[in-house]
């Protein structure tokens, strides 16, 4: 059975991915309080100490909100303790997958899906901190496989919130206050089950950057709607109202092209659009309340 350091096992993309994994893979699972990973000699000596097969690497920093306000703390553990857990996972001989963000091309308004060579010029600290974080662990290990996740939502957990675009329709319906979304942006929205079912491929692919979510050639007011609709049926202007202003007079694209990961998987990852996943979130997932 491959042995699989989890770092960040506690957090969102964590908890899915030790639910659906934990009867097929030895899971090693510390908290933060037994695996600090800005602390270099302790994360050298835990690898040592449980010499894992993979590290999937997902603790981090991820509101960027919060990285916006605290540069220094964003830096210390998204690049430094990412630089930290490659740098021991290369030791010991283990396959490192980090997660980076769709977040690198925040700065980018070029039209339609974006591959991962396109020229990328993150605009907030926790994007740039991501890039960083991935330019540090390529000159660490060429087998390092580094994924640019986008944002991901799953079925609202009561116990553990989740501010995500699920969540935050829904919260938005419950309480009666409409969302002002922005008519100038496409990011791909991913239901988590769709990362954690795809990621052990992952482990196996040749290192480097791969897009890994779903895409979307649909805006975000636009998906809003389209979701309203799939969940209550009808108009949804209620609920969403469109902001003609937020990124003009450019567009703001995070919209990624899997197709790079999609090839070098043989085909064996794939993420459904950003709007079937969300039909089949909807099909499959009680969320109405
Ligand atoms: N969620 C998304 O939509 C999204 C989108 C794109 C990319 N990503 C990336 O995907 C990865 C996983 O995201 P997530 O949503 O699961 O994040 P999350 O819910 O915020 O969880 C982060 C995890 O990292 C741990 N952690 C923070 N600082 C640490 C430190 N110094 N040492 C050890 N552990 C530490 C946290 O533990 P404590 O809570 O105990 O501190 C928590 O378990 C991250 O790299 C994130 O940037 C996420």
């Amino acid at each position: 059975m491959k042995k699989i350091l989890v770092t960040g096992a506690s957090g969102f993309v964590g908890r899915a991915f030790t639910a659906r994994w934990q009867y097929e893979y030895k899971l090693l699972t510390p908290s933060h309080s037994e695996l600090d990973i800005t602390d270099a000699a302790s994360v050298d000596a835990y690898m040592m100490a449980h010499t894992p097969d993979v590290v999937l690497h997902l603790a981090a920093l991820s509101n960027t909100w919060h990285c916006e306000q605290h540069p220094d703390e964003s830096f210390l553990v998204n690049v430094v303790g990412s630089e930290n857990v490659a740098r021991a996972a290369a030791r010991y001989g283990a396959k490192f997958v980090f997660f980076s963000s769709d977040q690198v091309y925040n700065g980018n308004s070029e039209q339609g899906p974006l591959s991962e060579d396109v020229p990328v010029r993150p605009v907030n600290h926790y994007g740039r901190h991501k890039l960083e974080a991935e330019q540090r662990i390529a000159e660490i290990s060429l087998s390092a496989v580094m994924l640019r996740a986008t944002w991901m939502y799953d079925a609202p957990q009561p116990a553990a919130p989740h501010a995500d675009f699920v969540n935050n329709m829904l919260n938005a319906v419950k309480e009666g206050n409409a969302l002002t979304l922005p008519v100038r942006e496409y990011r791909g929205i991913t239901w988590v089950r769709d990362v954690v079912n795809n990621l052990p491929l992952a482990f196996s692919l040749q290192g480097g950057v791969y897009n890994f979510g779903s895409g979307n050639n649909v805006n975000t007011y636009e998906t809003a709607c389209c979701f309203y609709e799939m969940l209550y049926g009808g108009d949804a202007s209620r609920i969403v109202t469109p902001d003609y202003e937020r990124y003009a007079p450019a567009c703001r694209n995070l919209s990624m092209d899997t197709d790079k990961i999609f090839r070098a998987s043989g085909g064996g990852i794939c993420f459904p659009s950003t709007i079937d996943g969300l039909r089949l979130f909807v099909e499959m997932v009680t969320v109405k309340g």
